[in-house]
């Protein structure tokens, strides 16, 4: 008899990343000879800019294909010079972990902060792996749920409410995927002060700071007071600011015991991300002109792409969009359309949406399931113009036409 193999009860329990598997099926679509437009994938559509993929290219020719422990000084020093001119933060580069991607800092932060049984609060709707990361490493998450008429933002009322004594970590993502809403500096000053009273630990996920569509500056919660400095950790990266999600470089930045922790935690389980990378990375932050010129053309770009979706979304039959303020996604509310039949499927959920979506009308689109919502689908900008007219063209005809 074959031996069936049982697997640990933590895989068991989480879900598949749904962002991957919707794009897997367009691509088996894609696969099949369908023509497949895919608004789901959460990554910039832009090559990585020149200057910086030289100096990736150049370390490698230069031999630094070795452990990337001695780019990783660098890199921590640059980080930190980083969140000091622009986040007004200041950390010797030991409070930094550099690691494959943001995913693994956060991963490798509530590895080290959470506990079997430990509460984490996560405002809804929230980026994916948040949910099931805080499973991986044991804790119970606590979803506040959100809606359009708070800009899908919590209130600090909502937060100091749901602290309890076996509260552990607050998850905070502005500018948000999926929502794109953006918290004003009031607001953050405002949550940072119900954080630092329930004397809770904070993840400030930043990743998105630099596609913000206003001329209000990012606030990191970090910098709101002094105190808050031993509680929350800030992460960013390279993957969106850059459009190098393929070089896989995140870092983290927060209290020492944290930061400790954590390098122990990833030394056993990665290492050191590759050398080039970091190498490439290093250069981002180093070219200070070239960076900003190429941020700001991909920034202009977004900006434009983020108007189009946005206001053809709201011309379809059933569909509602708040206007995304940041990162690179419209969140249109699609319950309009529920109890309606489209070209056979009854649509009952935003999973049944974006079946027929991508069935009926060849468009890829990610179920607001996914992120804690029963009444959303996520749209990703970070393609053409004319692919999003094209998309939005067929959604069209497909909501008109039945
Ligand atoms: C909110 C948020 N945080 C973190 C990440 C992870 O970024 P990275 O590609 O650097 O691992 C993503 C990627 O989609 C994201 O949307």
């Amino acid at each position: 008899m074959e031996a069936k193999v049982k697997l640990a009860r933590r895989i068991c329990e989480v879900q598949p990343s749904a962002t991957l598997a919707t794009d897997a099926k367009a691509r088996q679509l894609q696969a099949q000879g369908m023509d497949i437009i895919g608004f789901s994938v959460g990554e910039p559509d832009f090559n990585t800019p020149e200057h910086i993929v030289a100096a990736g290219a150049a370390a490698m020719k230069a031999g630094d294909t070795k452990y990337g422990a001695k780019r990783g000084a660098e890199l921590k020093k640059l980080s930190a010079e980083k969140l000091k001119r622009e986040n007004a933060l200041e950390y010797n580069p030991e409070n930094i972990i550099v690691s494959n991607g943001a995913k693994q800092s956060l991963y490798n932060i509530m590895q080290v902060v959470v506990d079997e049984g430990d509460e984490v609060i996560i405002p809804a709707p929230y980026w994916v792996s948040y949910l099931e990361q805080v499973r991986l490493a044991g804790g119970k998450p606590v979803i506040l749920p959100t809606n359009e008429e708070t800009g899908f933002k919590i209130t600090p009322q909502q937060l100091a409410q749901a602290i309890t004594p076996r509260t552990k970590l607050f998850i905070h993502n502005s500018p948000s995927n999926p929502t794109g809403a953006v918290y004003t500096p009031a607001e953050i000053q405002a949550i940072g002060a119900v954080i630092e009273k329930a004397g809770i630990v904070a993840l400030s996920d930043e990743i998105y700071e630099h596609l913000i569509y206003s001329d209000t500056p990012p606030l990191s919660l970090a910098v709101v007071s002094p105190g808050l400095r031993k509680q929350v950790v800030t992460i960013n990266g390279c993957s969106k600011t850059f459009s190098m999600t393929g070089w896989r470089i995140g870092w983290a930045a927060g209290p020492d015991e944290i930061i400790k922790a954590a390098l122990k935690f990833q030394s056993h389980a990665t290492s050191d991300p590759a050398a080039f990378s970091q190498a490439a990375a290093a250069e981002a932050y180093k070219d200070l002109n070239q960076s900003a010129a190429a941020v700001g053309n991909m920034r202009r770009q977004f900006d434009m792409r983020r108007k189009r979706m946005h206001s053809r979304l709201n011309k379809l039959p059933g569909v509602t969009c708040l206007e995304p303020m940041g990162a690179f996604y419209c969140f249109p509310n699609v319950s309009g359309v529920f109890g309606r039949n489209l070209s056979g499927v009854s649509i009952g959920s935003p999973m049944n949406f974006c079946n027929a979506a991508l069935e009926k009308a060849g468009v890829a689109l990610v179920p607001g399931e996914a992120f804690g919502s029963s009444q959303h689908v996520r749209l990703s900008y970070a393609t053409s113009l004319e692919l999003i007219d094209k998309g939005l063209d067929r959604l069209e005809k497909m909501l008109n036409e039945g």
